[in-house]
């Protein structure tokens, strides 16, 4: 059986179009974030959802000391928001002019179309992810504008 490359996974699943989130927690130095569209709903009873998180990720290691994260959906024209995130930034620094409130101790980032708070229930290994399911403890539209899309390897 021929071996599907890495790079022609990803550019096959590129044509999944997805939003766009920023993942949040609060750290002990201040709220971190990142870039993710690896993200669902994933039951409604229980209410879950999950996020599935590279190893390397900083937030990770933030969300499995804190036990808690947000999830928040970007909209149409918030790509410098998006890029911020998901750079190797110094965590403390990505938060710097991003106007946020702390929701139960939860970042959520104004402007955004809707956002959701999760306490975290189990972390799953998944290759060089880990997947995170949160329990849903809040859940809001905010904004009524366009989300931002990602497809192919592009924001749209
Ligand atoms: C459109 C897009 C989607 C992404 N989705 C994910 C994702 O679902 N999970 C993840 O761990 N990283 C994802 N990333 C990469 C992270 O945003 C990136 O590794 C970031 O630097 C992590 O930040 P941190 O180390 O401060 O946590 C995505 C990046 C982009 C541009």
């Amino acid at each position: 059986m021929k071996v599907v490359e890495p790079q022609r996974f990803r550019a096959v699943m590129g044509h999944f179009a997805t939003g766009v989130t920023v993942v949040t927690a609060s750290g002990p130095d201040g709220p971190v974030g990142m870039t993710a569209n690896a993200v669902a709903s994933l039951s409604l009873d229980p209410l879950l959802a999950l996020v599935c998180f590279d190893n390397a990720a900083r937030t990770l290691r933030v969300v499995r000391e804190q036990r808690r994260f947000g999830i928040n959906v970007l909209a149409a024209g918030q790509e410098d928001l998006a890029r911020l995130f998901a750079s190797k930034t110094p965590e403390a620094e990505k938060f710097a002019g991003v106007q946020h409130t702390v929701h139960e101790g939860i970042p959520v980032i104004e402007g955004t179309i809707a956002w959701v708070g999760c306490t975290l229930e189990q972390l799953i290994p998944g290759g060089d992810h880990t997947i995170g399911i949160g329990a849903v403890i809040a859940a809001e539209r905010a904004t009524e504008r366009d989300p931002l899309i990602w497809y192919r390897g592009e924001y749209r």
